[in-house]
């Protein structure tokens, strides 16, 4: 990138740039929560959820001291919540060495959950160390520059990107400006399928733009079709209370929470697969009653249709549930401590939910 241009972008972002809340007070520990939540989850849906964390947690010791169950639940409905716990693991490991985050990308990436872009986000932003931090945006915006139509999700075209603006980035007064502006420039001006280069401070050094066809650029990887999943899971009600069950911590959406169900084999009814799925994860044996609600909801790499059935145990005395894994007969006004997944929350909103309670 040639001086004129950076010049240009840097003046552009004093004018235009997000008023978002780390920004105004770019600390380790602040700038090391909104990267982990920016990580997948985009910028209006991760502003409350960093508002709310950093109060109940302002700082690298409160987050270390906390139970995990209280950040699952302050993390609820972001999603990818293996970050909660590496972020959680990584105020903890922050603690046992002193309480000072380092500025170093490389040691930076040593953290869990901590990769090469949040490392140099985190250097540059909260240190001002001129390391670049390359994203899709910046990819994409560095494609457009260039017109380059090479392949720009494989690691080596991330790296050669890198290099390029490793030597930009050192000759820059401002490296969290530099990496931010190239943030919000992709994110407001030079966007995947509208890109607005009337309002672009790069459109007389940009090669797409003169081409004509700036959407060209980058060139974009085939389309998978996204799997859909067929859940059915049991509400199970006894004298008030619902059984939820603890997903296990290596699992996707682990340590959330959720009712005793799963996926449908082949050849099989929902309710039949509710009766089986709650046979093999509780041990209690009920019969299929209402169904509640069937509800729809797309998750990152596939989509899941959930059938959730009221369910009456079918044994007389104290449901006795043979489950190693962590389980809980909740009542409703105690519903809103546990995190659930999405789909569930979509549960819970079906008409009818809440009845069982009442019985
Ligand atoms: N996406 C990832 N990090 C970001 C940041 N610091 N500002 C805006 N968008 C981002």
């Amino acid at each position: 990138m040639e001086t004129a241009a950076v010049k240009s972008m840097l003046a552009w972002y004093r004018e235009h740039q997000r008023v978002l809340p780390w920004r105004s007070l770019p600390t380790p520990y602040r700038v090391l929560v909104s990267e982990v939540m920016l990580q997948q989850t985009q910028v209006t849906t991760v502003i409350p959820y960093f508002e709310r964390f950093v109060q109940a947690f302002p700082d690298f010791a409160a987050l270390a001291a906390a139970d995990i169950e209280a950040v699952l639940k302050l993390w609820e409905g972001l999603g990818y919540y293996s970050r909660a716990r590496r972020l959680h693991a990584c105020a903890q490991l922050v603690m046992e060495n002193g309480g000072e985050l380092s500025d170093d990308p490389t040691e930076l990436a040593r953290l869990p959950g901590i990769g090469p872009y949040t490392a140099a986000a985190i250097a540059s932003i909260a240190f001002g160390r001129p390391y670049p931090a390359v994203d899709g945006n910046v990819l994409r915006v560095q494609a457009r520059l260039l017109a380059d139509d090479g392949d720009v999700s494989s690691q080596s075209a991330r790296r050669r990107v890198y290099e390029r603006l490793l030597a930009v980035i050192q000759q820059t007064p401002d490296p969290s400006a530099f990496n931010q502006a190239q943030m919000d420039l992709g994110a407001m001006v030079c966007l995947p399928r509208q890109p607005l280069c009337d309002e672009c401070p790069l459109r007389v050094f940009c090669r797409a733009f003169a081409s004509g066809e700036p959407t060209v650029y980058p060139r974009r990887p085939e389309r998978r079709v996204t799997p859909r999943m067929h859940v059915a899971v049991g509400l199970i009600f006894y004298r008030g209370r619902l059984l939820i069950l603890r997903r296990s911590e290596d699992q996707m959406l682990g340590g959330l929470w959720e009712f005793p169900g799963g996926k449908l084999e082949s050849g099989e009814t929902p309710s039949q697969a509710v009766e089986r799925e709650v046979r093999e994860e509780t041990g209690l044996t009920v019969e299929i009653g209402a169904l509640v609600g069937v509800i729809q909801h797309a998750y990152s790499h596939f989509r899941i249709t959930m059938h959730a059935y009221r369910c009456r145990l079918a044994e007389i005395g104290e449901p006795v549930v043979a489950c190693e894994r962590l389980h809980a007969w909740v009542i409703a006004e105690d519903l809103p401590k546990y995190a659930f997944p999405k789909a569930n929350h979509k549960i819970f909103a079906c008409e009818g939910f809440a009845e069982g309670f009442q019985e």
